[in-house]
């Protein structure tokens, strides 16, 4: 992809990475993008750069512009590598003893990753600096999602370039959210907060506050992944909003493993028991769907419940691997149980329900657990725990 005019003088310089499909233990199906962004004023400024097996792309679409040596100031909002990876090889053409502003976390991280070779310079929240025609300003925005991310922004044009917040992992020509699908763009966008920004949901309500509080506009929002933001901007910014409260949700979601299909009847028994009481639910099985698409389903509802058989006194791997992810993305709100089928010790059902416990989901109904197959009896008990369920739901709506 060439660069791309997103205002008068400021450019889309970033690498489109069609083929990317793991992102760091998240499924990215649809690709993703490493946004940087060229400013032309009296100081040519770049802000951030991309993963560094991309450079090529990338200062291929700073050299249609500019020659890169040009540059006289990069600013680096997020140290993470998809963003910091080009840094190295960026410096030593353009001259190491440009400076590189960041926040003071970022100076610290960057030195990390890269040693002390290059001029850091530290800025704090609200810090503005001139380069011309514009000043910008520096917005902290620490553990979104890294203690040294920041916002960057363009008063004189209303525009923000957010870094990872906002993003999506998108593949795609267009640069521009009213070029692509909105229902794909909402879906990836929901699904990048679900993965990526799930924990820090409190901050996220605090830092809207804050931004509504210093009354800044925006024509644009340019996130470090994914299409920018401009006719959907005030969509996408309810959406976080919306997401930040987790609300409980009247929806139920089960999730399973299974060996040899027991625990699979219990799941599917429940699921229409759920379904018969007219509350939405959904059935996903850990074998067939992936942790990061499991965890976007989280999000949307109010139960989830959880089923593995019993192997080795312990739960089955998938459960474990979800179990562990969702667990770190610290879901609120949630209503939860646990169920399973078991030979002759019967400890997953158990183990999944302490698991739940210590993430603070509020458990339904003691863990169900069914020796070998379930028969007339384990299916009624199976229908009785998605009546529970159902019950619990129904006083949401
Ligand atoms: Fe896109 Fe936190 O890096």
């Amino acid at each position: 992809m060439g660069p791309v005019k997103i205002a008068d003088n400021i450019y889309w310089v970033g690498a489109v990475d069609w083929n990317i499909r793991d992102f760091h233990g998240y499924s990215t199906y649809e690709g993703s993008t490493y946004n940087a962004y060229l400013i032309l004023d009296e100081k040519i400024t770049l802000i951030d750069t991309v993963k560094e097996h991309l450079y090529e792309q990338f200062i291929g679409n700073i050299k249609q512009i500019i020659d890169p040596k040009k540059i006289d100031i990069l600013i680096s909002n997020h140290t993470e590598m998809d963003h910091s990876g080009s840094i190295p090889r960026l410096m030593h053409l353009i001259g190491k003893d440009k400076p590189i502003y960041c926040s003071k976390m970022g100076k610290k991280n960057l030195s990390l990753h890269f040693g002390d070779k290059f001029y850091f310079i530290p800025v704090g929240d609200g810090d503005k600096l001139s380069i011309g025609k514009r000043e910008l300003m520096f917005i902290e925005t620490r553990m979104l999602h890294w203690p040294d991310s920041m916002f960057t922004y363009i008063p004189e044009e209303k525009i923000l370039f957010s870094s990872d917040a906002f993003g999506e992992h998108y593949a795609t020509s267009k640069r521009f959210d009213y070029e692509v699908d909105k229902d794909e763009l909402f879906k990836q966008a929901k699904k990048y907060f679900a993965n990526i920004l799930y924990p820090y949901s409190n901050l996220i309500l605090k830092l809207v506050e804050k931004i509504q509080k210093l009354k800044l506009e925006f024509n644009m929002i340019c996130p470090d992944h994914g299409v920018i933001w401009t006719k959907n901007i005030p969509d996408i910014v309810s959406r976080y909003v919306e997401w930040s409260k987790q609300e409980q949700k009247s929806r139920a979601l089960v999730v399973y493993d299974t060996m040899w299909h027991s625990t699979e009847i219990m799941a599917e028994e429940i699921v229409k028991e759920i379904a018969k009481e007219q509350i939405d639910v959904k059935l996903m099985s850990l074998k067939s769907c992936h942790r990061s698409d499991v965890i976007t389903e989280v999000l949307d509802s109010g139960a989830v419940l959880i089923g593995s058989p019993t192997l080795n006194n312990n739960i089955f791997p998938t459960v474990s691997d979800f179990l562990t992810y969702m667990k770190g993305l610290r879901p609120q709100n949630k209503i939860g149980a646990a169920f399973g089928s078991y030979g002759w010790s019967g400890e997953a059902p158990k183990v999944i329900e302490k698991l739940l416990e210590e993430m603070k989901f509020d458990i339904v109904s003691p863990a169900l657990r069914i020796q070998y197959v379930p028969n007339a009896q384990g299916l009624d008990m199976c229908r009785d725990l998605g009546k529970q369920v159902a019950a619990r739901l129904k006083q949401l709506k």
